[in-house]
């Protein structure tokens, strides 16, 4: 699955453009400014319906106008597909494919997206909530059976929380925090092994990428849960030897909503030791592990990738090259073409200047 054609219609600085894309790798061009992030955002936009920059639609709509119009076709094993999404702050958002409305719980035709921005570095150096959304979003897209994990336990959590509060006011007797336990430790069972069985799949591709994109040391990637056991009754009891504690502070102070996935560099944590070098590397080594991970499974990601070039010397530049070759359908932005290498050779390559398309060409192979 890929996606054929993108079309903008009041989106950020784009005012009308249609693109043409490739379905191995497209580079984006332009100056600083031309609007290349906001493609890289409109793809994923028109595949996901939100942005993978702003939860503010005020800011997607071309300033000006009133409402923001992303289409995507999607080239799927049994033809062409539409998607549409429009965008009118204050109102819901419209979702059609192949012209029809989206039912709720209908999944469309579109490929899984993994988007590599400058700001996601906060994957890395940032607070362990986002590596746990993370690797559960991993979850979802290697088994998407799997999906309501996360969210029954969160709903056990919520229930918990509010119980203790109760406790605490008196309306409640301690011993009711049993039944939560039970329920808790059992989604959190579940929630854990998903997360051991996605860190497992995807942990040797990333030791693998990140030698091959230049970490000088040995790379891991570690699932460290917030309980020592795995089992439901063992959970449960560390549950009940924290609830003395929760009581006192008045929330879950123990289970899987603490946990953190480590990114390791030669024995020491991307998160705080890292340099800001290692730490890019380090994130498109985990985004392509985890494409290995899903291509295996025939289910390649579209990868968008933002300015990863420019902090690259040349050798890891080649390197990266070669990775975006080798599977799938990748859009990567550039200020300049002769950053991504082998570019030359069979890609697309879009121009863009101040939101205006000026050149899309597939470039032949030499
Ligand atoms: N809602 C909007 N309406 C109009 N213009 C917008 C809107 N949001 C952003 N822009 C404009 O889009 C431009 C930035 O686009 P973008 O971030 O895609 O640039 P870029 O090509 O990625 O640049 P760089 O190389 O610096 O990263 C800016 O000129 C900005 O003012
Ligand atoms: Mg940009």
């Amino acid at each position: 699955m890929h996606v054929a054609r993108l079309i903008l219609r009041d989106f950020r600085n784009y005012e009308r453009a249609e693109v043409a894309l490739g379905a191995g790798l497209n580079v984006v061009v332009g100056a600083n400014g031309a609007g290349k992030t906001n493609m890289l955002e409109a793809l994923y936009f028109g595949l996901t319906a939100q942005s993978c920059r702003t939860s503010n639609a005020r800011e997607i709509v071309r300033v000006g106008a009133s409402v923001a119009r992303v289409e995507v076709h999607v080239q799927a094993e049994d033809g062409l597909h539409a998607l549409e999404v429009g965008v009118e702050p204050g109102v819901e958002k419209v979702i059609r494919v192949d012209g029809t409305r989206l039912v709720a719980g209908v999944d469309p035709p579109r490929p899984l997206v993994s988007v590599f921005l400058p700001d996601r570095l906060d994957l890395v150096k940032g607070a362990p909530a986002g590596r746990r959304a993370h690797i559960d979003r991993v979850v979802v897209a290697l088994w998407p059976a799997r999906a309501g994990t996360r969210s029954a336990y969160a709903r056990a959590l919520a229930q918990r929380n509010a119980l203790i509060g109760r406790v605490r006011a008196g309306a409640a007797g301690a011993d009711l925090l049993d039944t939560w336990d039970r329920e808790l430790a059992a989604h959190g069972a579940a929630l854990m092994a998903n997360r051991d069985a996605a860190v497992e799949l995807v942990a040797d591709a990333f030791a693998t990428r990140a030698s091959e994109l230049g970490l000088p040391e040995p790379a891991e990637l570690r699932y460290a849960p917030r309980c020592a056991a795995a089992e439901v009754e063992a959970i449960e009891r560390e549950l009940r030897e924290h609830r003395e504690s929760d009581l006192d502070r008045g929330f879950t102070t123990h289970g899987p909503h603490r946990d953190d996935v480590a990114l390791v560099h030669g024995g020491r944590l991307l998160r705080t030791l890292g340099s800001q070098g290692q730490q890019r590397i380090a994130l498109l080594a985990l985004l392509f592990a985890e494409r290995d991970a899903l291509a295996a499974r025939g289910a390649a990601p579209l990868m968008l990738l933002d300015d990863v070039m420019s902090e690259l010397d040349l050798t890891r530049r080649e390197r990266l090259s070669e990775l975006v070759a080798a599977d799938g359908q990748t859009v990567i932005t550039a200020t300049e073409p002769e950053h991504v290498p082998g570019a030359e050779h069979g890609a697309t390559v879009i121009a863009v200047t101040a939101g205006t398309v000026t050149e899309s060409s597939a470039r032949a192979a030499a």
